[in-house]
């Protein structure tokens, strides 16, 4: 054919293909969410199969495995009975709940882990809302008032990072003014930014038994048709004084990733959420998909459309398959 140009030359051996790969997943990269209670033992999940709920013990033993295999950050996720919550959701802001012992834990054993937690509501409320329900509706103003409590107290406790997924208004400022008063200046805040109104959480409120009672989460997390909103909430948070920005879910939102990347110049995190999780779990159990092949190449499609760090539950297995 006479070609001159010829793209196929820069696949023709691992080792051509190796020097032109534009993207790379690294151990560095990965956070890993960490489902938790309050007994002895641990439970594997029937809605997350491959995913535990562990109680202290058993979470210092995984932690202490994640980080071997070069894991360095986690993100706590708590399941607290419900005669622990109540429609003003205390339990979030209580010093001697689970979080912060599970905090505290953590630092002692692997002071060099960092240790994320997530700040909303809907484990502790018995509205299963992110924010408090009056007359029907979620609050705004007076949740965020909670929202900066429950911060404090996970930085007292020696959380690095604090995560509001709750998606109501002015929280990072918020949080980031009540953490300053506090002299909490080195906490940082990855905001929830993008958060969709998403059905791929349904796995991840079966784990935690914390689904809304009644309505659904639409007047506060982000419609899964809108994109420029999500580029207004990025510039919201940064303007507020977010040190990192996230969106919610990944693979299905990855343009979405690629606009929060172009309008920021923050970092972005994304998250690979529980139902997508189960997507590749179910097809891999089934002998349907190749596992590690999938997994390694939804995580890299979600890096190269522009996340620097990624959130999944897969965390410690792409760590061992890297
Ligand atoms: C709630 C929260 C949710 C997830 C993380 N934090 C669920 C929700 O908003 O209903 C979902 C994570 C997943 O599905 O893996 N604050």
């Amino acid at each position: 054919m006479g070609l001159p140009i010829r793209p196929r030359r820069n696949r023709k051996s691992a080792a051509v293909r190796g020097l032109v790969r534009e993207t790379r997943v690294n151990r560095e990269q990965l956070i890993y969410p960490v489902f938790i209670h309050d007994d002895d033992g641990d439970t594997p999940l029937a809605s997350l199969p491959g995913v535990t709920r562990w109680g202290l013990k058993g979470l210092l033993a995984e932690a202490g495995r994640a980080h071997k295999l070069g894991i360095n950050a986690m993100v706590l996720f708590p399941k607290v009975p419900d005669g622990s919550k109540s429609a003003t959701a205390e339990e979030a802001c209580n010093p001697d709940g689970l979080v912060p012992r599970a905090i505290k834990a953590l630092k002692d054993k692997l002071p060099e882990l960092c240790v994320i937690t997530d700040v909303a509501l809907d484990p502790y409320n018995s509205d299963g809302h992110d924010g408090l329900v009056r007359d029907g509706k979620v609050v705004n103003d007076e949740t965020v008032e909670i929202l900066c409590q429950q911060a404090l107290m996970h930085a007292r406790a020696g959380a690095d990072i604090v995560a509001p997924s709750d998606m109501m208004d002015g929280r990072v400022a918020a949080i980031r003014g009540a953490l300053d008063d506090e002299g909490f200046s080195e906490v940082s805040i990855l905001a929830y930014t993008a958060k969709y109104a998403s059905a791929f959480y349904g796995p991840f409120r079966g784990a935690l038994d914390s689904a809304p009672k009644s309505g659904d989460k639409k007047t506060y997390q982000m419609d899964p048709a809108n994109i420029r909103e999500a580029v207004r909430e990025a510039q919201l948070d940064e303007a507020e004084g977010a040190d990192m920005l996230m969106v919610k879910p990944a693979g299905p939102y990855l343009d979405v990733i690629s606009a929060v990347r172009a309008n920021t110049t923050l970092p972005v995190a994304a998250y690979q959420v529980s139902g997508e999780y189960l997507m590749l779990k179910a097809a891999a159990q089934s002998g349907w998909l190749d596992e590690k092949a999938c997994v390694l190449e939804s995580v890299t499609s979600i890096v190269r459309a522009g996340a620097d760090m990624v959130l999944t539950y897969y965390a410690p297995q792409i760590a061992e398959w890297l």
